[in-house]
């Protein structure tokens, strides 16, 4: 098995990570993750778009290949024989001593990555998930990719607790997002999520999902719901790279409607199966 370190595929042994690297003391970077279908990488263009406007978000500004890093990605995929599973990937501001401020601008940036078998997770997909209602207590920068993820951390650790397979996250009982994955109510046959503010990651499993339902003539609506309104909703479900349209049938100790997948949620899941299969 290879690993992505700056623009080489290596073994793990070979690989140097200083103590000093700003991902490490500081969490200052950024990643992705990407799927893999069939030996395929999935919507990989739009990951590494992210990435690069992540970067520029937080004034990582080294030239930097998407195009080449894009290529490695590819090889490493064919290189490690994966077909069905996930490729990490993160940078970070590189090495230095430990300073607030940044490192010179030719401070050359760390890049790491590496690819894991994951099979599509269809039975909880069938049958959906828990949630759990907790606390948004993040940054005001969750647009950012960054892997500064304390805040996701303690959450899904909440949830986890709860028993439950992703937490709700609100500000003042307005719903954001999961901590890792985005969120979505139907009511109405209409489909809300919150808008792609500074509030939220717009994810890219999000936007893919949201211009096919609008191609199928689905209602989307992206506008912010409460957890008032959350706890009437018809349908709940919630989208990620790993997770894709995952329905969320019981929030805490409350079922979603009656607790059942319901109809507009199976329509989204089969969509979406449709652009990778
Ligand atoms: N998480 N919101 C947050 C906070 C996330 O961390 C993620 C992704 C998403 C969904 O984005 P996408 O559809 O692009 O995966 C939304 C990844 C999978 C992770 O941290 O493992």
């Amino acid at each position: 098995t290879l690993y992505l370190w700056n623009d080489q595929l290596v073994d793990k042994n070979q690989i140097k990570i200083d103590i000093e690297d700003r991902g490490y003391q500081f969490g200052d970077g950024v990643y992705e993750v990407v799927k893999v279908y069939n030996g395929a990488l999935f919507t990989a263009k739009e990951h590494l778009t992210r990435l690069g406007q992540s970067m520029q978000k937080i004034g990582m500004e080294t030239p930097f290949d998407l195009s080449n890093l894009h290529r490695l990605l590819e090889e490493l995929v064919e290189k490690n024989g994966l077909q069905d599973g996930m490729i990490y990937l993160q940078v970070t501001r590189g090495t230095h001593a430990r300073q607030h401020w940044f490192p010179p601008a030719d401070t050359p940036v760390v890049v790491t990555g590496y690819t894991k078998e994951m099979p599509r997770p269809a039975s909880l997909m069938e049958k959906g998930v828990k949630a759990h209602i907790t606390d948004d207590i993040r940054w005001l920068r969750c647009d950012i990719k960054s892997l500064n993820l304390l805040g996701n951390v303690l959450a899904k650790q909440e949830a986890t607790k709860h028993d439950a397979f992703e937490a709700v996250l609100h500000r003042d009982g307005t719903v954001t997002e999961g901590s890792s994955s985005n969120l979505y109510m139907v009511k109405n046959d209409v489909i809300y999520t919150h808008p792609a503010t500074n509030l939220i990651l717009n994810g890219i499993t999000r936007q893919v999902l949201l211009a096919v339902c609008r191609k199928a003539g689905l209602t989307v609506v992206e506008k912010p719901f409460t957890l008032d309104e959350l706890r009437l909703a018809d349908e709940c479900f919630l989208t990620s790279t790993t997770s894709e349209v995952m329905p969320i049938v019981q929030i805490d100790n409350d079922l979603v409607s009656s607790g059942e997948v319901g109809p507009i949620t199976r329509k989204c899941q089969s969509l979406f199966t449709s652009l990778i299969e």
